[in-house]
């Protein structure tokens, strides 16, 4: 197809995810679909031949960049030699080396890995094997999920019930039951969150506090009936709320006052993106369970999995129980070809000590923002950072609304990508650009964010 005929295509028959596609209602080329044809490094060619910094890693997912050919290599070698093979009571050895290789490198008892074909998928399967292992180890009414207010966990029903986002969910109810919602680390907002009862200058106690409302939320549902808490290392929606120290700690504790499994959501903090294989090696606590998916195999073919502990598996170990769940699709064997041969570059290329050398740099970039009246918090961990922006950055006023829809949507997300930056703007929480790029980009790339960032945001100012 050429241009015209594409975005012809697009408009008649492409449903985009999460999209207005009002947007694109109309003609002229302020209507027209943004189309991606080509990635190299960590840029990506529009059909106009037009180049964008990958300030996303797509979404959270190309960990090594596009066009990185030995992964392409991995996936037809394996497509040809054995295309299909499920993982319903036959394995292959892509699946069983993968499994051994993600086993490696989990924490502590994590070794047994269950793939699926995203991150949703992953949670889905994480709630299900919750309330079967309780079901079989005597505690039968333990189902009950605890997760964090504006956090993403996927849009399946199960996740979405999971989701602390209320505008994702209203349209789709009733969805799930027994899930319930508890204080996130927004540390810069923590006067609002705790009712002014802590205003953020201790993050420790900030971080206790927040950590005991998990507590007060197993108490408030009874302790029998809740069976797991899903939390991300840093969460993402709400632009990067990084653990407060201590706090992965004391959440630790209570699951195991309470005998509930802590499930640490990876699906973005995995594979590298903080700087380490796993967000809880990270912070250094163990979960029960480990949920990841996107960095996996850096986007080259579509794979998630579940990581459970030893724990979780020894009632399906032995005798005639088996876990009745499962996807066709999940431990692909061409995306588990991928996956080994993304892992083996991580080590080969050392990917993550280059995250743990360039990630004060990172940072330093994108603090020189603080000096726009626009940005209220650059917060963030290694290779992901969300930037706040306020109306007032003494009294931390954010926007209205309206404001939100003509300022984040209409100028500055659109600004970003013209001006050659394809990252987010999100406004799930209070507004924020989200950035977390190829872990291979380096000083040069850290500029360039903070230059199209800057100049993009200083005009918004002045719109306002
Ligand atoms: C923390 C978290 N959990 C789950 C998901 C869902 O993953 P997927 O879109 O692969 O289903 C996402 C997606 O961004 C996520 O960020």
């Amino acid at each position: 197809m050429d241009d015209s005929q594409l975005q012809r295509a697009a408009k008649d028959h492409l449903w985009m995810h999460f999209t207005q596609h009002g947007r694109y209602d109309g003609s002229g080329p302020e209507h027209d679909v943004p189309v991606i044809v080509r990635g190299e490094g960590v840029y990506l060619y529009d059909n106009h031949g037009k180049r964008y910094l990958d300030g996303l890693a797509g979404l959270f997912v190309s960990q090594l960049g596009h066009g990185r050919t030995e992964l392409a290599e991995a996936a037809a070698k394996q497509a040809q030699e054995l295309a299909f093979m499920p993982l319903w009571s036959y394995a292959h050895p892509a699946a069983i080396e993968l499994a051994d290789k993600i086993a490696s490198y989990a924490p502590g008892s994590l070794n047994r890995v269950f793939f699926t074909s995203g991150g949703g998928e992953a949670v889905e399967s994480a709630w299900k094997l919750a309330k079967n292992y309780f079901k079989l180890t005597g505690k039968p009414m333990k189902h009950k999920v605890i997760s964090r207010s504006i956090a993403y966990h996927g849009t399946t029903q199960g996740a979405l019930s999971i989701t602390g986002l209320p505008n994702l969910k209203q349209q789709f109810e009733p969805l799930v039951p027994s899930t319930f919602r508890v204080p996130n680390t927004n540390v810069y907002r923590a006067s609002d969150i705790t009712g002014g009862l802590l205003d953020g200058s201790d993050p420790e106690a900030f971080g206790r506090w927040a950590a005991d409302q998990i507590a007060v939320a197993i108490e408030n549902e009874g302790p029998d009936t809740v069976a797991a808490v899903f939390l991300e290392p840093v969460q993402n929606a709400g632009g990067c709320f990084p653990p407060p120290p201590g706090y992965w700690q004391r959440v630790r504790e209570i699951c195991d006052e309470y005998d509930v499994l802590l499930v640490s959501d990876e699906v973005i903090c995995a594979f590298g993106r903080l700087g380490t294989m796993f967000g809880a090696e990270k912070f250094d606590y163990e979960p029960d369970i480990i949920t990841c998916a996107k960095g996996l195999t850096s986007g080259y073919s579509p794979l998630g999995a579940m990581i459970a502990s030893d724990r979780l598996f020894e009632p399906f170990r032995t005798g005639a129980a088996s876990f009745a769940h499962g996807y066709t699709f999940g431990g692909h064997p061409v995306s588990a070809a991928v996956g080994l041969r993304n892992l083996q570059i991580f080590e080969d290329e050392k990917i993550l000590d280059g995250v743990q050398t360039n990630a004060p740099a990172f940072r330093a970039t994108l603090e020189k923002l603080n000096d726009l009246p626009i940005v209220g918090d650059v917060r963030g961990e290694g290779f992901f950072y969300g930037i706040e922006l306020v109306k007032d950055q003494a009294t931390k006023e954010s926007f209205t609304d309206e404001e939100c829809e003509r300022i984040l949507y209409g100028f500055v997300s659109k600004g970003l990508y013209d001006a050659g930056l394809y990252c987010r703007a999100d406004d799930r929480g209070d507004p924020v650009i989200q950035l977390s790029p190829p872990l291979v980009c380096t000083q040069e790339h850290f500029d360039e964010m903070e230059q199209i960032i800057r100049g993009v945001l200083e005009k918004a100012w002045a719109q306002i």
